[in-house]
């Protein structure tokens, strides 16, 4: 009852729901996520909570991510960074097999939790395994003086600000930044990554805020789309690399609030099972954006254009060879491959919440989810 109160008593700030208002203020929440952390002229970078654990970070040679939903999927962007930008082998968890599964976790071993509330019964249980195993355990928590924020050694928090729709979408980017931040604190401190790129990359987050802005004046032409769309009984999502992950996350926006089924996948597991599943009435929402892997997500396309899927993809502005293959483009702005997730994200955000609404459903509070899990 008290938390209702506390619910309604913030506003809207003149959105319908406060899914929508999440949504819009993302260019704030990822910058809020780095102020005081990142200045790219000076090339400095501090995450004040991992002051003492710094090097400690740049000598693991393993680190464990551990979370549950939207915050395991951030976990699974985080693998692709850390891997390729500091060379440290990465394992995603879910925190609910992992703390089930006698894991091997040494002393040398670094475990990041990733929670948006702090309060994840299944996330909180699997950082204290780690810790009686004598794991040093991160936190990147968005509520302050949550108990997976206090359970953990050391951390850093995203500034997201309330999250109240129970869908998560700046949290997750927010999420996102942060770990990028640890990727990149861990890289330069090892000496895996030049002086040149690692300011590249700073310069490149500071740029984030406006690009996600970008994408948000899409809004129209996505809900658009999303009126095609409305009332599609299933949908595919596919990605490689970083928008393998984003690919996942669309999916799950879309079950968790239109209550349509969709499977994320990554696009070249398409021909392992989903493929049969093709027809005039499969959406497929690919994320093909210029990236490494451009070209063979054009070929993945194909095979679903060959089958009479008709596909909604989200392509780099300007990129005339997905248009004309495909039913719908999205354009986003060109950024470097290892921030794609942060604005490749953010129409598929958009997509799910527009088909919630015209179904008439409840987005902020979607049916069976609870915003916090503290049961098992
Ligand atoms: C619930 C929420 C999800 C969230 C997940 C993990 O299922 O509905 O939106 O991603 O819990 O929550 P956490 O607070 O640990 O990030």
């Amino acid at each position: 009852q008290k938390v209702e109160l506390e619910l309604e008593a913030i506003e809207k700030g003149g959105f319908e729901h406060f899914m929508l208002k999440e949504i819009f203020e993302q260019p704030r929440s990822i910058a809020d996520s780095m102020r005081g952390r990142v200045r790219a002229d000076e090339g400095h970078l501090r995450l004040g909570g991992l002051r003492d654990y710094v090097d400690r970070l740049a000598a693991s040679e393993r680190i464990v991510i551990v979370g549950c939903g939207t915050s395991w999927h951030a976990g699974l962007v985080a693998e692709y960074i850390f891997e390729e930008l500091a060379r440290i082998p990465v394992e995603v968890e879910y925190a609910s097999e992992f703390r089930y599964r006698n894991p091997i976790i040494q002393e040398r071993d670094i475990v990041i939790a990733i929670s948006q509330s702090g309060e994840t019964a299944d996330t909180l249980a699997a950082i204290e395994l780690a810790k009686s195993k004598g794991a040093t355990i991160f936190g990147v928590c968005n509520v302050v003086g949550s108990s997976i924020a206090r359970a953990t050694h050391a951390g850093a928090y995203t500034h997201a600000g309330p999250e109240i729709g129970v869908a998560s979408t700046k949290a997750f980017t927010a999420q996102v930044t942060v770990l990028t931040l640890m990727a990149l604190t861990a890289a330069h401190k090892k000496g895996t990554l030049s002086e040149t790129l690692f300011r590249q990359l700073l310069a490149e987050m500071e740029h984030i805020p406006a690009l996600v802005d970008q994408v948000l004046q899409k809004a129209e032409k996505v809900k658009e789309i999303a009126y095609i769309f409305t009332y599609a009984k299933n949908f595919i999502y596919l990605g490689r690399g970083l928008n393998f992950p984003v690919a996942l996350e669309g999916a799950l926006k879309l079950k968790e609030i239109s209550y349509i089924h969709a499977e994320g996948y990554p696009a070249a597991e398409m021909k392992h099972g989903p493929i049969a599943l093709i027809d005039e009435d499969m959406p497929v929402v690919v994320i093909a954006t210029k990236d490494s892997s451009y070209e063979k997500v054009v070929s993945n396309i194909q095979e679903v254009k060959a089958r009479k899927g008709r596909v909604i993809a989200v392509v780099t502005e300007g990129d005339e060879q997905i248009r004309s293959m495909v039913d719908f483009v999205i354009e986003i702005p060109k950024v470097h491959d290892i921030l794609m997730p942060l604005v490749s994200v953010i129409p598929l955000q958009l997509l799910s919440y527009y088909i919630a609404v015209m179904r008439g459903r409840n987005v902020d509070q979607p049916r069976n989810l609870a915003k916090s899990v503290t049961v098992e």
